[in-house]
């Protein structure tokens, strides 16, 4: 693999560095690029909750996306930097502006003035900076910021992502097999085409390692097939062999109760995920994805199956 060179002309280290490599996709993202043999930093507020064998190749690193100077120290030297942090519900500080669009656009500024040769920004599948959504707006103000602070700046924009740890696919499972009527979000009709998140992590780590030549600044990852969200539970309840009855549930309604549940530590439930299961998250098809990287999407059962048999 070559070596990127800096702004400056010196040669960086091999070294990528995941801003919020202890997360679901993250953690992933940071397995791949070790499994690739690259040389890995693992950065978030609080390294120590990883769940990473430890590997003369990866280093953890205490940093906050919100503070330019432990920024700086984390991807300092780094050839490549993803920027995989989330924020799904706004407390003090911590603003879907503050995170998605400023602190995004100061790490890919950093990324930049330090010399990194690939910058990859993980945003999400509709984002859309004219959205009447404060989140989906933010997100794609965010894409923007971060392509003027780093022009060759690579977005990756997931569907939802299913697997082990996942909030949204262990859910629908746990209901399902809990309650014998289903409550839907509205009358079920949203479409969703959920992507492994393994998949999405072999993509990111294609793309920081330079593993594709394939000359695109924006990725769609989605899954193999398009569901209503009603088909989608249906087809989960069959694979677990349940019968359940479906019930349409009005969106006010859902968003009384995430109101509620966003006061629990780790909400179940926020009116953030309510606000997005009222639009279509699918592939538009105007951007290369998975197959054009050369990964064959995983079918919905095997994640249903791994999640129902408990692996971590
Ligand atoms: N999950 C999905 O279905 C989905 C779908 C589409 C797009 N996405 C996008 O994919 C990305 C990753 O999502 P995820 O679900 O993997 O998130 P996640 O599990 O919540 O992980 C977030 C990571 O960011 C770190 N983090 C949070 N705030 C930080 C801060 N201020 N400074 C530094 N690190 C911080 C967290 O660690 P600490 O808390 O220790 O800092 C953690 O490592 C996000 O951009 C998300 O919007 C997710």
């Amino acid at each position: 693999m070559a070596s990127d060179l800096g702004r400056s002309g010196s040669s960086t280290e091999n070294v990528v560095t995941v801003l919020g490599g202890t997360g679901f996709l993250g953690r992933r993202i940071v397995s791949r690029l070790l499994d690739k043999k690259i040389n890995v930093r693992a950065a978030s507020r609080h390294p120590a909750r990883d769940r990473f064998h430890a590997s003369p190749q990866l280093k953890r690193i205490e940093a906050n996306i919100l503070d330019r100077s432990s920024i700086a120290a984390a991807i300092s030297g780094s050839r490549a930097v993803v920027n995989a942090v989330s924020l799904y519900v706004e407390r003090g500080e911590q603003s879907f502006e503050r995170v998605h669009v400023k602190a995004a656009a100061d790490l890919a500024a950093v990324s930049r003035e330090a010399g990194v040769g690939k910058f990859i920004q993980i945003s999400g599948i509709g984002s859309d900076a004219k959205s009447s959504s404060t989140y989906v707006s933010a997100r794609g103000r965010g894409e923007d910021a971060v392509k003027s602070a780093f022009a060759q700046a690579t977005i990756v924009r997931p569907s939802v992502m299913v697997g082990p740890g996942d909030t949204f696919l262990t859910t629908i499972i746990r209901l399902v097999k809990l309650l014998p009527v289903y409550p839907l979000f509205g009358t079920g009709d949203t479409q969703l085409q959920p992507v492994h998140v393994e998949d999405v992590a072999e993509a990111v780590a294609r793309l920081a390692s330079g593993q594709t030549d394939i000359d695109a600044r924006l990725f769609e990852c989605a899954g193999p097939r398009v569901y209503s969200y009603r088909s989608l539970v249906q087809e989960i309840a069959s694979l677990l062999r349940i019968r359940t009855i479906l019930m349409p549930v009005p969106y006010p309604v859902w968003t009384l109760l995430a109101a509620a549940a966003e006061w629990l530590p780790a909400a179940p439930l926020t009116r953030n995920q309510v606000e997005l299961m009222q639009d279509d998250n699918i592939a538009s098809g105007n951007f290369p994805g998975l197959e054009d990287l050369s990964i064959e999407p995983c079918e919905l059962d095997a994640a249903v199956r791994m999640i129902d048999e408990g692996h971590a």
